[in-house]
């Protein structure tokens, strides 16, 4: 007897590939069952297959009439916690003023920091669930979030606090991470070293007080150079943090090799990455998190080479990057046709982007990312008939209805 039984699926994308990233050949291939049905039991899948092996045995049963059903997103970039937000830097924007002139300023990131220094515990956890209500709506049963709006052991252990609270109350899995070195403080210029050694400082804390479980740094141009990212990555990496880094957003530096070289989980943004880089991703296990939402919204012409990646065999993920200066969005499905148009990604490797190399790029690859007997339900109903309709039809909530381990969360 299943507590819930959805039938009558038009297509039922499982994802269920064999267990590992997907990368080459494999990213134009989608595990799916045409005229399925799944069901859960105690917030476990139970059953998965087609219409004619089904028992109709269930406390609720669902007709999908057709309509598609997948796993739930994982969205593996957020800077999910945040005081404030900058509506007001749009007419600095609008003038062609460049992302990195406006942080120079004292801008960008700094003005978040003022805001979140200024912001109670209770206020950033009320904002960050906000937030993860509206990831929900979007289909994200999974998402990473990290901290980087303190620039200062206070608040940045604040942030990491908040990602805790939140996880104790909402459905939402969160995976967090560690971003302290994330702009170079307005008092710290010209002593990099020494603001590094002190975010380094805070790490055991974090690790006792299983606060993150990766540490992720900005590699560019005025923010940390490459060598100090490596540096910085590798102690973290002996401390026993997965680790991740912004690198080849704006210039291109060589962040990408870096990441690479020292086996980070993830390489995101990477619209500057060079061909070694890319050979370099290709012959890893680092999977690059592309962000072209981004990319569209500083206004900018230089997508990260997508379609380049995967056919060179880089393991291709997708995420919102969801932050309130570059990319103030939770839609994680607009990036999906943001990919499409921009990356030249077709249907098949979007969903293999934002589901199952998501969930492997925040090391949730055992757990998220595919619908399989004995894992969690975490399952979304579309109100659309394939999978491709999904990056086709832009803009809008394709949601029908998110059942979060097994218990619908939004309807
Ligand atoms: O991923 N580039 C660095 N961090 C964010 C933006 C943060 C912000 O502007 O507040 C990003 O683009
Ligand atoms: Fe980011």
């Amino acid at each position: 007897m299943f507590d819930t039984l959805l039938i009558n699926i038009g297509q039922l994308v499982t994802m269920d590939h064999k267990d590992g990233l997907i990368r080459g050949e494999a990213m134009q291939t989608l595990p799916v069952i045409e005229n399925g049905a799944i069901g859960f039991t105690d917030g476990a899948i139970t059953f998965i297959g087609s219409m004619d092996d089904v028992k109709l045995e269930a406390k609720e049963v669902i007709d999908c009439e057709g309509k598609l059903v997948t796993p739930g997103l994982v969205d593996p970039h957020t800077h999910l916690v945040f005081g404030g937000s900058r509506e007001h830097e749009i007419a600095l924007k609008l003038q062609g003023v460049p992302y990195l002139e406006i942080l120079r300023r004292g801008g960008g990131i700094h003005s978040t920091v003022s805001a979140t220094k200024q912001a109670t515990t209770e206020e950033l956890v009320k904002k960050a669930i906000f937030h993860c209500n509206r990831m929900l709506s979007y289909g994200i049963t999974t998402a990473e979030a990290k901290s980087g709006y303190g620039l200062d052991v206070d608040t940045e252990m604040k942030q990491l606090e908040v990602v805790q609270h939140v996880q104790e109350t909402h459905s939402i899995d969160l995976v967090s991470t560690f971003l302290g070195a994330h702009a170079v403080p307005k008092d710290y210029k010209g002593k990099e070293e020494a603001f590094l050694q002190e975010m380094l400082d805070l790490l055991p804390t974090i690790k006792e007080r299983n606060l993150a479980e990766f540490v992720d740094i900005f590699c560019e141009t005025d923010v940390f150079t490459v060598e100090e990212s490596k540096r910085y990555l590798q102690k973290a990496q002996e401390l026993g943090f997965g680790t991740k880094i912004h690198a080849d957003e704006i210039d291109s530096l060589g962040g990408t090799e870096a990441a690479a070289e020292i086996d980070c989980i993830s390489a995101d943004h990477l619209c500057g990455a060079s061909d070694e880089g890319i050979r370099m991703l290709a012959e890893s296990n680092t999977v690059a998190v592309l962000l072209p939402g981004t990319t569209f919204y500083l206004n900018k012409e230089e997508f990260a080479r997508g379609r380049k990646m995967i056919d060179s065999g880089v393991a291709v993920s997708l995420a919102t990057d969801f932050n309130p200066g570059s990319s103030p969005t939770e839609n994680l499905q607009f990036i999906m046709s943001v990919a499409m148009l921009k990356l030249r990604m077709t249907p098949e490797e979007i969903w293999n982007a934002v589901t199952v190399n998501a969930s492997y790029a925040i090391g949730r690859g055992d757990v998220a990312g595919k619908l399989r007997v004995g894992r969690k339900a975490d399952v979304i109903i579309w109100d659309a008939p394939n999978y491709a309709y999904i990056p086709y039809h832009y803009g809008v909530n394709h949601v029908n209805t998110v059942f979060k381990a097994g218990k619908k969360v939004v309807k």
